[in-house]
């Protein structure tokens, strides 16, 4: 368990694994204590995953997509439910309703993989994406990924929270008004190394 402290409510233990599951699967404790779990996609998740994404408010899905309401949820719900060796994405479940996900798609190249995630409106702040993230790198260093690589609008400051997670090492780049930034998996929550192994970045480092 990793002991956070969160403003005005105390010191909460969370987004750790609280029982081993198959190989890519795991349940973590939010900040709110409620567990859930955290499992690969699969075909028949899509219409959940088309959900998830409609029910983002018009900032949010600007915030994901770069455009207000994008015409194409169907086709990127059919790619995140596809399995393949190029792409990997990941759901979180609380009583079997999807209430986040998390992505990656391998670049050119081979130690580079490009992620994203969307977590559903009224569930925000509960420390969902960070515990994806965590597990997404996980799964993804398993694999042979050294980076993420990720594109977050300046004025995304939920996102920019998450990116500044003690201890996700990480190079950044601004580009008018897209942050550039490029973590390494190591640091986050495992990726093959064990969670909480020591190796500790500055915190805020993945960040401005
Ligand atoms: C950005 C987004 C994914 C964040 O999801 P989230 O599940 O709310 O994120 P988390 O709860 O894991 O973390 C948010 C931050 O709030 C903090 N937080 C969580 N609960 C908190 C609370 N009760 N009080 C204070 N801070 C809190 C977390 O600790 C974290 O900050 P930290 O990492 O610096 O500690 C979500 O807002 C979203 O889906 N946005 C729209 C899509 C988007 O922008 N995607 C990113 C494109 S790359």
């Amino acid at each position: 368990m990793v002991p956070r402290q969160i403003p005005g409510v105390g010191w909460f233990l969370v987004t750790t694994p609280t029982w081993p599951h198959r190989r890519g699967e795991r349940e973590v404790t939010l900040l709110d204590g409620v567990v859930v779990r955290l499992r690969r996609l699969k075909k028949s998740d899509i219409d959940a995953v088309i959900a998830l994404h409609r029910q983002l408010d018009d900032r949010e899905q600007y915030m994901r997509f770069f455009v207000a309401h994008p015409p194409y949820l169907e086709k990127v719900a059919e790619k995140l439910v596809e399995r393949s060796a190029t792409q990997y994405a990941i759901g979180a479940f609380e009583d079997d309703a999807l209430i986040g996900v998390a992505n990656y798609v391998r670049s050119q190249d081979p130690a580079a993989a490009e992620m994203a995630v969307a977590v559903a409106h009224h569930n925000h702040l509960r420390g969902v994406a960070t515990a994806l993230l965590r597990h997404l790198a996980d799964v993804a260093g398993r694999k042979g990924i050294r980076y993420f690589d990720a594109d977050v609008l300046a004025d995304n400051n939920l996102m920019l929270k998450v990116l500044r997670d003690p201890g996700w090492r990480c190079t950044k780049r601004f580009d008018g008004p897209v942050l550039h930034v490029r973590i390494d998996v190591s640091t986050m929550d495992g990726g093959s190394a064990a969670p909480n192994s020591g190796r500790r970045a500055t915190p805020g480092e993945c960040a401005p």
